[in-house]
């Protein structure tokens, strides 16, 4: 059999799964671009849901890891993103290797949509308010009562928040709202 018969089905099949990978991207929604939690805002959010060691806490759209490190770090939270952007992941899930966290915590390379959160104590959300409003149905089948959510900047319509803060100045001139709710 001559090297070509035997190299074109693994050909073929890396082109398939090449495909299958391309299309698996073209299927995730972007849903909202990158841009990252100031950390002065990213302790805020987590004081502001009151996570405590732990408990499990969801970052959807985890971008550099910012908010899963500070929750890992600093407040001993078992703290999981979420992010489909390929850079990204790598980038946080390095992060994260190298300060030597991957015990508690990790980065999911894959779609907000299409996780589990059943096992979710406290959520962060910094995703734009259309996002949040297609996010909220499955967040309704999903969460268990109690869980606690964290929305940077954008209400999720539809809910009602427990409290709301606004910060004026996040020492670089920017304003802040945070949308705190509970299922
Ligand atoms: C505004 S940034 C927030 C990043 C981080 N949570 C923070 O607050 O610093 C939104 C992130 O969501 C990611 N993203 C958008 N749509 C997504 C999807 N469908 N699944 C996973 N990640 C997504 C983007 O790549 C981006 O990193």
């Amino acid at each position: 059999m001559s090297i070509h018969r035997l190299a074109l089905p693994l050909l073929l099949t890396a082109a398939a799964s090449a495909a299958s990978a391309q299309q698996q991207a073209a299927a995730i929604e972007k849903l909202a671009p990158y841009f990252p939690t100031p950390l002065t805002i990213v302790e805020k959010m987590l004081q502001f849901g009151a996570l405590k060691a732990g408990e499990k806490h969801f970052d959807l759209g985890s971008g550099d890891g910012r908010i899963v490190i500070m929750a890992a770090e600093k407040f001993k939270a078992d703290s999981t993103g979420v992010e489909f952007d390929a850079d990204l992941f790598k980038q946080s899930s390095d992060k994260i290797k190298k300060k030597g966290l991957d015990k508690r915590s990790r980065i999911i390379h894959g779609d907000v949509m299409k996780q589990d959160y059943t096992s979710a104590d406290v959520l962060t959300v910094y995703l734009l308010p259309s996002s949040n409003e297609k996010l909220r149905p499955l967040l309704d089948r999903q969460l268990k009562k109690g869980t606690r959510i964290v929305s940077h900047d954008f209400e999720i319509s539809g809910w009602t928040p427990e409290k709301v803060e606004s910060i004026d100045d996040d020492g670089e001139g920017r304003s802040h709202t945070l949308y705190f709710y509970r299922r």
